[in-house]
């Protein structure tokens, strides 16, 4: 039996990844390499939604390729690679287009944050066609599921919608997805801001935690992240939301049950407990950063990699744009 396959993506919109990323999507992406035939890919189409400088977009697309591979994506066991080079999710976003209602793009809810960041005028219509992008991504590589944290299950849902409205108009020929999100860790919050998701565009930088900055300031953050009134370490999601988000990630990065971990800090106070967890931090991040380094000093080797990746891809997008071209009514090309 062939293994079922997953794919995911992430956008090189940054210099670094940070915890919610690591922690809601990517430490989940090299678990599955083991039971998976499993796609992941750095999704440079969907960067350039919002302006981008082409050097920096280079810059942080092969930054965060070094960092897939620094937290334990085996290239020889996962496909990782770079959605550009791979012209088959632009085909078929075009195809997907023109199957998806204005309506229903319109009310995709991140569309409408960050075209209210930026102005609606502003706003690309690539920004707009996002999401059906996304799922021209998933449907292309016929992935049985994906990988991601809690903002994504709207996209995941239109993917659904647009796969099997594909299949009923034109005859079978997606996979239709499920999305694969853990619960415990599928919104990591600002630790500044604990009702707000951690974030690479709205997260201030004393609220977000990132796999490549220094332990000193990754220390910092953790002892300076919001707390709540009392001085008790208590897993109350309404009354103790920073407190909670704090304990979510210790359980995530040591494997200790919340409730364990609540025990142990019994009668302790905050400072102890966010010294604890300020340590499981720097200790996940410090071997990536430090992997992260050594992968981007050999750029050439880096790009072959993801050549590689990319060849591999391609095989498997080129066979199912083969039956979406026919589908569609495409002549074919002799
Ligand atoms: P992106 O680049 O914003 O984020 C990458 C992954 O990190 C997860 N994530 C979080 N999880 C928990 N807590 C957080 N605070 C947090 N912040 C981010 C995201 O849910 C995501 O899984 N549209 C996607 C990229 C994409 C994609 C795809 C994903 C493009 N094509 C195909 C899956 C399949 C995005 O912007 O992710």
């Amino acid at each position: 039996m062939a293994r079922p396959r997953v794919l995911s993506g992430i956008q090189p919109t940054a210099d670094s990844f940070h915890l919610g990323n690591y922690l809601g999507a990517v430490r989940q992406w090299v678990t599955l390499q083991e039971t998976h035939d499993a796609f992941y890919c750095v999704v440079d189409l969907h960067a350039i939604t919002v302006q981008t400088e082409p050097a920096a977009l280079r810059r942080r697309s092969r930054v965060a390729a070094a960092q897939l591979l620094a937290a334990g994506l085996d290239p020889e066991r996962a496909t990782v690679f770079v959605q550009s080079h791979v012209r088959e999710h632009s085909e078929l976003a075009w195809i997907l287009n023109c199957q998806t209602g204005m309506g229903e793009a319109a009310r995709m809810t991140q569309f409408k944050d960050k075209s209210a960041k930026y102005g609606e005028s502003a706003a690309s219509v690539g920004l707009f066609t996002y999401p059906i992008l996304q799922a021209a991504d998933i449907l292309l590589y016929q992935a049985n599921s994906v990988p991601v944290g809690a903002d994504q299950k709207q996209h995941l849902e239109l993917t659904r919608d647009l796969g099997q409205r594909f299949n009923h108009r034109f005859g079978d020929t997606f996979t239709i997805p499920e999305p694969y999100i853990l619960k415990e860790v599928e919104k990591i919050t600002d630790l500044q801001d604990p009702s707000a998701k951690m974030s690479k565009s709205s997260s201030s930088p004393a609220g977000i935690l990132d796999v490549l900055e220094q332990p000193g300031p990754l220390r910092k953050k953790v002892m300076r992240a919001v707390t709540d009134t009392g001085s008790e370490v208590l897993f109350d999601e309404e009354n103790k939301p920073g407190i909670s988000n704090l304990l979510r990630i210790q359980s995530a990065l040591t494997g200790v049950p919340i409730p364990d971990l609540v025990a142990r800090y019994e009668g302790q106070g905050y400072g102890t407990f966010k010294k604890d967890v300020a340590e499981a931090v720097v200790e996940a991040f410090t071997p990536i950063r430090e992997r992260t380094e050594k992968l981007l000093g050999d750029e050439a080797e880096l790009d072959k990699l993801l050549a590689a990746g990319a060849e591999r891809a391609r095989a498997v997008a080129r066979r199912t744009m083969a039956e979406v071209r026919d589908r569609v009514g495409f002549l074919p090309t002799l």
